[in-house]
């Protein structure tokens, strides 16, 4: 077997950490990895613990019976770790980038592993990634704070970026640009005046803000609130799966990526 491709970094994992993430593409993708005749999921950098790998096999058995879920680390010491918790449907190997797996996969989640890499890296991953999906299949690249409450990730289908998803716990933020240091690594150092993603957060706070009497309802009324005001400019998705107000009520937003996409 030739080298993995990419470099061992840090392991930080946790119990639930991608919990809001594993909703959002159990509610958004079931459709597509329903239609997939055994649909292979790959979870790339599961860390220093198989736990995120076995909560996203356990969510997606629920709604996809025969799913197959393999997690893919660089470092073979963390792969070692996890083998003696693979069952029926999930695995462990060893492998990078490259993604040593037998056929396309229908989804590959990818969190907080690009966050590690440089800017033009992260760009080229997002292409060789996407390239290799299954038709039909997703990207799901995001990064979290360490207790999950904080995240952002962006969907990509072998076409590009096609959506950015926003998501906090209530008491986890204190206004919506707090999410910034979640950006992904595409963005991060874009969040700059004149740019897509630096408007949007701006007008988001702004929603926010202006929004503050429904805060006396607590803050998901002030959220729901507030992405009614920012549906007013921005090209927000009001229709499930990406958005209503059963999504936002999570404390979640979803954009097309389009709408704060850097000029590259
Ligand atoms: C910070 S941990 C993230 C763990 C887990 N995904 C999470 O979000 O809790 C990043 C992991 O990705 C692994 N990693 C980095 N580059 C990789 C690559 N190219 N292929 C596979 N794993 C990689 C690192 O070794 C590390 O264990």
């Amino acid at each position: 077997m030739s080298k993995p491709v990419g470099a061992i970094t840090r392991g930080t994992t946790g119990h639930n950490r991608l919990r809001r993430a594993d909703r959002w593409l159990a509610a958004v993708h079931a459709g597509s990895l329903r239609a997939a005749a055994r649909p292979l999921v790959v979870d790339l950098g599961y860390g220093a613990s198989h736990a995120t790998t076995l909560e996203l096999f356990t969510r997606l058995r629920l709604i996809v019976p025969d799913v197959e879920v393999v997690g893919i680390e660089i470092d073979p010491v963390r792969v070692a770790a996890a083998k003696p918790y693979e069952r029926e449907g999930l695995s462990f190997r060893l492998g990078g980038f490259e993604l040593p797996v037998s056929r396309p996969p229908a989804l590959v989640r990818a969190f907080n592993v690009l966050r590690q890499y440089g800017e033009a890296q992260a760009w080229h991953r997002w292409d060789t990634l996407r390239a290799k999906l299954a038709p039909g299949g997703v990207l799901v690249e995001g990064t979290s704070s360490e207790n999950g409450r904080r995240a952002v990730w962006v969907g990509l289908s072998r076409e590009g970026p096609a959506t950015i998803t926003f998501s906090a716990r209530f008491d986890a933020f204190e206004r919506p640009s707090d999410l910034a240091d979640r950006l992904p690594k595409t963005l991060i150092h874009r969040n700059v005046p004149g740019e897509r993603i630096h408007a949007f957060l701006r007008d988001f706070d702004h929603a926010w803000a202006v929004s503050a009497a429904y805060g006396a309802h607590g803050a998901r009324q002030r959220w729901l609130a507030s992405v009614d005001v920012l549906a007013r400019t921005w090209p927000v998705p009001v229709r499930p799966p990406l958005g209503g107000p059963a999504r936002w009520r999570l404390g979640e937003l979803t954009l097309p990526w389009a709408a704060v996409a850097p000029d590259r």
